[in-house]
């Protein structure tokens, strides 16, 4: 068996493109990075998927940025709970990224799968719902 075989721990499709280009390219490298995260913990390289899990935090407070910023620019309707959900992923990744950096506690394949469930159902229900807004408002 191929040791370096890498694994897509999530899939991003074209069916789950919103329609803005930013935001999907922002999309595309975090599911990139939770893949590397998943594929470093595969091979017990904690310290690459400590590092992964670090640019992840990173990446998620840019595109909360990008969409909020986009979302207040055109007076977006929806964007007080969708912020909501924003800050308490927010949380939820700074809470494992001190856990594993802090406490030596990594993140485990269970907290990898509510950050895949909730990638979907945010990018289904609320950035499908925000993209469409966008895109009627001229971005794409
Ligand atoms: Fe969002
Ligand atoms: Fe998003």
């Amino acid at each position: 068996m191929n040791k370096t075989k890498k694994i897509n721990f999530i899939e991003f499709t074209n069916a789950d493109k919103v329609g803005v280009a930013s935001i999907d390219n922002q999309h595309k490298s975090m599911v990139e990075t939770v893949n590397k995260i998943y594929n470093s913990l595969l091979l017990s390289k904690e310290s690459s998927a400590l590092n992964y899990l670090k640019k992840f935090l990173e990446l998620v407070k840019a595109h909360f940025q990008t969409e909020e910023k986009l979302m207040r620019e055109t007076n977006f309707p929806g964007f007080y709970s969708h912020k909501l959900e924003h800050d308490r992923f927010y949380k939820q990744i700074l809470n494992y990224t001190d856990r594993f950096h802090k406490e030596f506690q990594p993140i485990g394949k269970e907290q990898l799968e509510g950050i895949r469930k909730w990638f979907f159902n945010h990018l289904e229900i609320s950035d499908k719902k925000c993209g469409k807004f966008l895109h009627e408002k001229g971005f794409s």
